[in-house]
């Protein structure tokens, strides 16, 4: 395998990325009733200088944003039109983005869902944690087991999102299939107890994400990536054999045309879990030949030792580029990095919008 620096341009099939930082997506809630802000297209113009940007995630539907007050969503004209100002921003700024699509399933509570109806999951199996709903603080709702006719439904509407993010003028999509949420969900023997073609193996398990790379690449021409976070304990996650699950999948997903996969190490508290894959990304490259991109509490000298030993081809950072706006500029000076201010990296009803997230410089 060929290795890389930190500041060498990275090749897609359709494009060139001009350095190999990249801007992990980070969820920020500062959109208005869904639709992407003027502020949030300066906050990724300013982010700009990344090699790549992935948005925060971003729903498909309304079932699937019962998890956050103020994320967007990409499922209806006004949200497209708000993020085609945020393409054109970086654009404008000689960046590239992609969309990160995202279904929250179970990870929801009933009074952000439409209706408020029961959050959807592959099984009537609750996650475990808590969300800010307008109440306060909640345990996640107990979820539904979708049935055949609800997960096509999903699937439709990750292509019709993808659909979108090609006529906003996105560079691609990044599926979220890490971090506990719907896709992850049914991934993992934890959550997936069903028993039809969608649950009861690791292959039947996987076949949700497969159907929703399948419909996304038949139905628009943007590169696909796809977000995996196998020693995920997030949410209530558990898995019978990550080796085997996840093994598994990074080897059917190379044969898939993919632009990459982002594979998130594990987080600082997990590290060391029995069960759990100690270097996931490590565990991807002898499965996965094609690009990895590593995320996960990289600094300077870890990302480029990742990129010299060729276990990936891009290292993405989420933490570092929140106060740290022009990330690869000081990473290429030794610069020293801001530390973010955490009482307002979430956009919080009352504060002003771009406190803690576009006044970093
Ligand atoms: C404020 C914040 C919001 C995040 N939101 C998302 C998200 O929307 N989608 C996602 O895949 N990961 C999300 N993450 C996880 C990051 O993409 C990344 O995996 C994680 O922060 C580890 O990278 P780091 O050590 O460089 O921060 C978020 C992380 C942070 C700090």
């Amino acid at each position: 395998m060929p290795t890389a620096t930190l500041f060498e341009p990275l090749a897609f099939e359709h494009f060139e990325v001009k350095n190999r930082v990249f801007m992990a997506p980070m969820t920020r809630l500062r959109a208005d009733g869904g639709v992407p802000t003027e502020l949030m297209a300066e906050y990724y113009r300013q982010r700009a200088g990344a090699g790549l940007i992935v948005t925060e995630c971003t729903a498909v539907s309304d079932t699937s944003m019962g998890t956050y007050i103020n994320a967007p969503g990409m499922f209806n004209d006004a949200q497209e039109h708000g993020w085609s100002r945020v393409v054109d921003a970086v654009h404008g700024a000689g960046g590239r983005v992609f969309l990160q699509l995202w279904h929250a399933g179970r990870v929801a509570h009933r009074s952000l869902m439409p209706e408020q109806r029961a959050p959807l999951a592959p099984s009537a199996i609750s996650g475990v944690g808590e969300l800010h709903t307008l109440d306060g603080k909640q345990p996640l709702s107990e979820p539904g087991a979708m049935t055949a006719e609800e997960i096509w439904q999903v699937v439709a509407e990750f292509a019709a999102a993808a659909r979108r993010a090609e006529s906003a003028g996105f560079d691609g999509v990044e599926l979220h299939a890490a971090f506990g949420y719907l896709i992850e969900q049914f991934l993992t023997s934890g959550a997936n107890r069903r028993q039809d073609e969608y649950g009861g193996s690791a292959a039947k398990r996987r076949r949700f994400l497969l159907d929703i790379i399948d419909a996304v690449q038949g139905q628009c021409s943007l590169p696909v990536g796809v977000k995996l976070s196998p020693s995920n304990t997030a949410h209530g996650i558990e898995d019978v054999d990550r080796i085997e699950t996840f093994g598994a999948l990074f080897e059917e997903l190379a044969g898939c045309g993919l632009a990459y996969i982002h594979v998130m190490q594990p987080l600082e508290h997990d590290r060391g879990k029995p069960g759990l894959i100690e270097d996931t990304v490590t565990f991807a490259r002898r499965c996965f030949p094609a690009t990895i991109i590593a995320n996960g509490g990289y600094d300077r000298t870890k990302a480029a030792l990742a990129l010299g030993s060729a276990v990936c081809d891009a290292v993405s950072f989420g933490t570092l580029f929140i106060a740290n706006p022009e990330l690869p500029a000081k990473l290429a000076g030794h610069d020293q990095l801001a530390m973010p201010d955490f009482g307002t990296v979430y956009g919080v009803p009352g504060n002003p919008p771009e406190l803690g997230y576009t006044d970093y410089s």
